[in-house]
């Protein structure tokens, strides 16, 4: 049996390739398409794979690595790895939980204060000297004292919806079942009937084929023309094509992205609007939050190679 081997997989900081470099023998490739670059014999003796990436990882790449036990993702959200097939095969698959809670909740929060505030505009206007040739930016909208919807109160809508009650909000939540919550905070029983009680929603379900456009035509017609949306979560979660049409004929006020159903090449209708704030999945892009879930990716496959309990197995 050739020795046992690491494949990883996506790019990672130089501290974090340091640390396979010191830690692991491995063989490293930039993205999943260059599987078919690797010899048989590497093929054979790849035992563990580190993932980082949202290219699908199914049943034909696993076919691939015929020895291999454990998908260990970098991330807490798998949807691209089928994790059906992985069972099939016996393959293990982990992620990397909790710590990146706090930074994408921040973000979130940034995003919905940055769409009310108009801080994007706000700054243009004070860079491109229309603040001393015009004057004031035109006026915004208040935040604090708003209601808010958390669509998904796990981990990171959690996280969300305690950041949003700081804001002297009214906090709404739907998730599929009622959950323990300060008993201000209200549970509703669809994603439309959330939407139509608030007036900032927030997506933090988890991706994948259960919540394919769980935000729909219809959850953005109750959310109203003085609505807006905000997403952390995975862009297969909103019909994308409602939202392009509900932002260009202002049916909804706007929306905040850090996730689309293409990335990076987003729709270029999204380039042309004026009532979104963009940004480049970086929910959990935090140096601090990077290296605890390289940290915990790394402690799973080390665990796995030593013959240990997983740390944080799917
Ligand atoms: C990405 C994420 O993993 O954790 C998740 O589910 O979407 C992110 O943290 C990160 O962009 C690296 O690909």
């Amino acid at each position: 049996m050739p020795p046992a081997l690491l494949l990883v997989i996506g790019a990672y900081s130089q501290t974090d390739q340091a640390s396979f470099d010191r830690g692991f023998t491995h063989i490293k490739l930039g993205s999943v398409s260059e599987l078919l670059s690797l010899s048989q014999e590497q093929r054979l003796a790849i035992r563990a794979l580190a993932y980082k990436g949202h290219a699908p990882f199914g049943a034909d790449e696993m076919a691939l690595l015929p020895n291999l036990g454990l998908i260990a993702n970098y991330g807490v959200g798998y949807d691209s790895i089928d994790v059906a097939a992985a069972r099939s095969r016996a393959i293990e698959v982990t992620n990397t939980p909790d710590v990146l809670n706090d930074d994408v909740a921040d973000l979130a929060v940034a995003l919905a204060l940055a769409l009310s505030r108009r801080l994007v505009e706000g700054s243009n206007w004070v860079r491109s000297g229309r603040w001393t040739k015009e004057g004031e930016l035109p006026l915004n909208r208040r935040f604090s004292g708003s209601k808010v919807g958390v669509l998904g109160l796990g981990r990171i809508g959690r996280e969300i919806a305690h950041r949003l009650s700081g804001f002297k909000t009214e906090v709404h939540y739907f998730s599929r079942q009622p959950k323990e919550t300060p008993q201000s905070w209200r549970y509703h029983a669809s994603p439309q009937e959330l939407a139509s009680a608030v007036d900032h929603l927030f997506v933090a379900v988890v991706g994948g084929s259960q919540t394919q456009h769980i935000v729909d035509g219809e959850v953005l017609r109750a959310l109203g023309p003085d609505g807006t949306l905000t997403n952390i979560s995975r862009g297969s979660t909103v019909d994308e094509a409602a939202l392009l049409d509900a932002l260009e004929q202002k049916t909804i006020r706007g929306a905040a992205l850090d996730v689309y159903a293409q990335e990076p090449e987003l729709d270029p209708r999204y380039l042309a609007l004026d009532n979104v704030i963009l940004q480049p999945h970086q929910g959990s892009g935090t140096v601090e939050t990077r290296a605890a879930m390289a940290a915990l990716q790394r402690q799973n496959i080390m665990a796995y190679f030593a013959g240990e309990a997983l740390i944080t197995p799917i």
